[in-house]
């Protein structure tokens, strides 16, 4: 239910400006929201996205421009001001607290649960009622939510979004932790709620999912709209990223190359097994071999991960690198044999955002750059300063806050952290997580980089198509196992859905 052009918008936002201590994160935003539409914002990491929403949920006041709501002139003082006037906000970084209950966090700071007015058992009856209406009522309300995935940490922040009397929820990047199934689950509701006239402001990475879900868009570069209300239906996906990047980025992956005969087996993972998540997974990655895990969320990829680093205790089995074989369960022995990890949630598990980037990338280096027990700011800075410039981070200042960089930023500094590390193994969970489409071609050219100087890769991506772009081999995981293992050229996503489909059923 899309209205004509005549009728009032339901929100109406012109020229707005905002600056952090003197930059500017938005130079000027015009964006036009009409009443039961998805509206798409679109732009590349630190175009001023984020920032725009923050501006609409009462998070940050603009410093200049206007927001006019339901026709009229409009502050938005604080987050509770914007719930008040029925604008909800699912955050790029998941903002669920994870020693509550899922009915808690849904119901956390909700006027409704004032004063003792909503009662547990009234609201956990209510929140079941949410998450079944979102498709996840097999979630019991008391669970905590620390206990949760991170997509369906996703799901209990939507649920808080649709607790409140809504007319705009706006998804920062939602599906950046959703695998295939989950969108699909995300896309019903999101249909749902426009039919019955609630609009959505939806941003995503993700093109494909635009062109699926999305009514118009508004594009922003460098902190000003190159474009307002575009009709998706109208506009090629070539032209987006015009606007978008001011160029043309040909999104391809880099071109394989192939494992000498003679390379040595690096990573050997036999009959690894945890209790309860998955069993008889083995596996070899050569040096300069890239080899992908493909499967839905919840099929145990990251666990694999996880078990290999020695983050968790296997059950059965063992890692071993060139050869050595691990101590189970012992982090110290992975890292000691060259291994590292890039987690999936750089919020919990990666990087300190309170800390300067410089000392996010120099993390787990510590002992290098120590000069009699003493750490050596200096050397620290230099090493990071080249792996800022080599991964064009923005903005390229090492001594930044690493909290105020965009996500997509936040997520090279991640990666920056294994070049200055020097590895032999590297396990890669979701490496372009909110990566715009630019940037994304770096980061596949970095990995594939790391491959050619000797690394054995392993990487795990929601996105099938990446992993089966980036990856020499693939395994399909699905219910804990490895249901088959290919040559990345001899299978396309139909055939890694297929197997995971039937997978299951077994
Ligand atoms: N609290 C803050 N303090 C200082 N600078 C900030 C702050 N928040 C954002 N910025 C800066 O504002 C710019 C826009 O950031 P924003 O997070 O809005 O980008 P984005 O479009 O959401 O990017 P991404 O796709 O990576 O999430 C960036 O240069 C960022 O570093
Ligand atoms: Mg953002």
């Amino acid at each position: 239910m899309i209205e004509d052009d005549h009728s009032p918008s339901l929100l109406d936002v012109r020229q707005i400006t905002k600056s952090f201590a003197g930059v500017a994160a938005l130079r000027g935003v015009d964006l036009t929201v009409r009443a039961g539409e998805v509206h798409c914002v679109l732009g590349q990491n630190g175009a001023g996205k984020s920032t725009l929403i923050k501006t609409l949920s009462g998070v940050h006041q603009p410093d200049g421009g206007t927001i006019h709501w339901q026709g009229e002139p409009t502050t938005i003082a604080s987050p509770v001001a914007a719930l008040g006037l029925g604008i909800a906000t699912m955050y790029q970084e998941l903002d669920v607290v994870d020693g509550l209950t899922v009915a808690e966090n849904i119901f956390l700071g909700h006027e409704n649960a004032r004063g003792g007015v909503l009662r547990v058992a009234g609201s956990n009856r209510l929140a079941g009622e949410l998450m079944t209406r979102l498709g996840h009522g097999s979630i019991s309300p008391k669970t905590e939510v620390g206990t949760l995935s991170a997509a369906n940490k996703q799901i209990v922040s939507m649920a808080r979004a649709l607790s409140h009397d809504t007319k705009l929820i706006i998804m920062d990047e939602p599906s950046a932790v959703l695998d295939s199934e989950e969108v699909k689950n995300l896309f019903r509701v999101v249909r749902e709620l426009t039919a019955s006239g609630i609009a959505v402001i939806y941003i995503s990475h993700r093109l494909e999912e635009i062109r699926q879900i999305g009514d118009r868009i508004t594009v922003i570069k460098d902190g000003r709209s190159t474009a307002s209300g575009l009709a998706v239906s109208a506009t090629p996906t070539a032209e987006l990223i015009r606007l978008m990047t001011g160029r043309d980025v040909a999104n391809v992956f880099p071109a394989r190359v192939p494992v000498a005969a003679d390379s040595p087996v690096v990573l050997q993972v036999e009959d690894l097994g945890l209790r309860g998540e998955f069993s008889g997974v083995d596996f070899t990655v050569r040096a300069g071999e890239i080899v992908g895990l493909a499967g839905l969320v919840g099929s145990g990829r990251s666990e694999i991960l996880e078990t290999v680093y020695g983050a968790r205790k296997a059950s059965t089995g063992r890692v071993s690198v060139s050869g050595t074989a691990l101590r189970a369960g012992s982090v110290d022995s992975a890292v000691a044999a060259g291994i590292g990890l890039s987690p999936e949630e750089r919020k919990s598990q990666g990087l300190l955002l309170d800390e300067p980037v410089f000392k996010n990338i120099t993390l787990s280096t510590f002992g290098r750059f120590a000069v009699g027990g003493v750490l050596n700011d200096r050397r620290e800075r230099d090493a990071a300063v080249e792996q800022i410039a080599a991964l064009e981070l923005r903005p390229d200042d090492p001594d930044r806050i690493t909290r105020t960089l965009s996500g997509g930023n936040q997520q090279k500094i991640l990666l920056a952290r294994w070049l200055v590390h020097g590895t032999r193994v590297l396990l890669l969970d979701e490496p372009t997580r909110g990566v715009d489409v630019g940037a994304r071609a770096e980061i596949y050219a970095l990995i594939r980089r790391l491959a050619a100087a000797g690394n054995a890769i392993v990487i795990v991506s929601s996105e099938i198509e990446e992993v089966l772009g980036l990856a020499d081999r693939v395994l399909v995981i699905g219910d804990g196992r490895v249901l088959a293992t290919k040559d990345s050229t001899d299978i396309d996503e139909h055939g890694v859905l297929d197997l995971v489909m039937k997978g299951s059923a077994a």
